[in-house]
């Protein structure tokens, strides 16, 4: 069912500050900064050769991520994402093996314009998952 890890995803306290370590310390390749309203984030990726890194910064008053930087202020790993190639046959499959799926279960539109859901930490080790169509 799975494919490709699509991205690991690092909240962060400030992006500005985030931006300029992957670039200028660790000298990666960066797409410009895009706000997502409806996710409560603004998002960098790192392009790396074989998967992204996406740097999340807090957004509105409601950040989902936000509790976790109060947890975390340093910043940390948020979350993985893992490509399938039928959403809803990923979701119903893992609600069937007993996995709990985020919000009402419908996959919502993500960082690349692609449907995405997310897995309940709980059920997978601690690691919250993101599913993307790809
Ligand atoms: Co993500």
């Amino acid at each position: 069912m799975l494919g490709n890890l699509n991205h690991v995803a690092l909240a962060v306290p400030n992006l500005k500050a985030a931006q300029k370590a992957y670039e200028d310390s660790l000298g990666a390749k960066l797409s410009q900064p895009q706000a997502l309203p409806e996710h409560g984030v603004t998002v960098v990726f790192v392009e790396l050769p074989n998967t992204k890194i996406e740097l999340l910064e807090p957004l509105g008053e409601d950040s989902p991520i936000a509790g976790f930087l109060k947890k975390n202020p340093d910043g940390g790993m948020h979350h993985l994402c893992y490509e399938v190639n039928d959403i809803l046959h990923a979701r119903d499959h893992l609600v069937e093996n007993g996995a709990r799926v985020l919000g009402d279960g419908e996959p919502k539109v993500g960082a690349h314009g692609k449907p995405v859901l997310f897995l309940h930490p709980k059920d997978f080790f601690g690691t919250l998952i993101e599913l993307e169509q790809v």
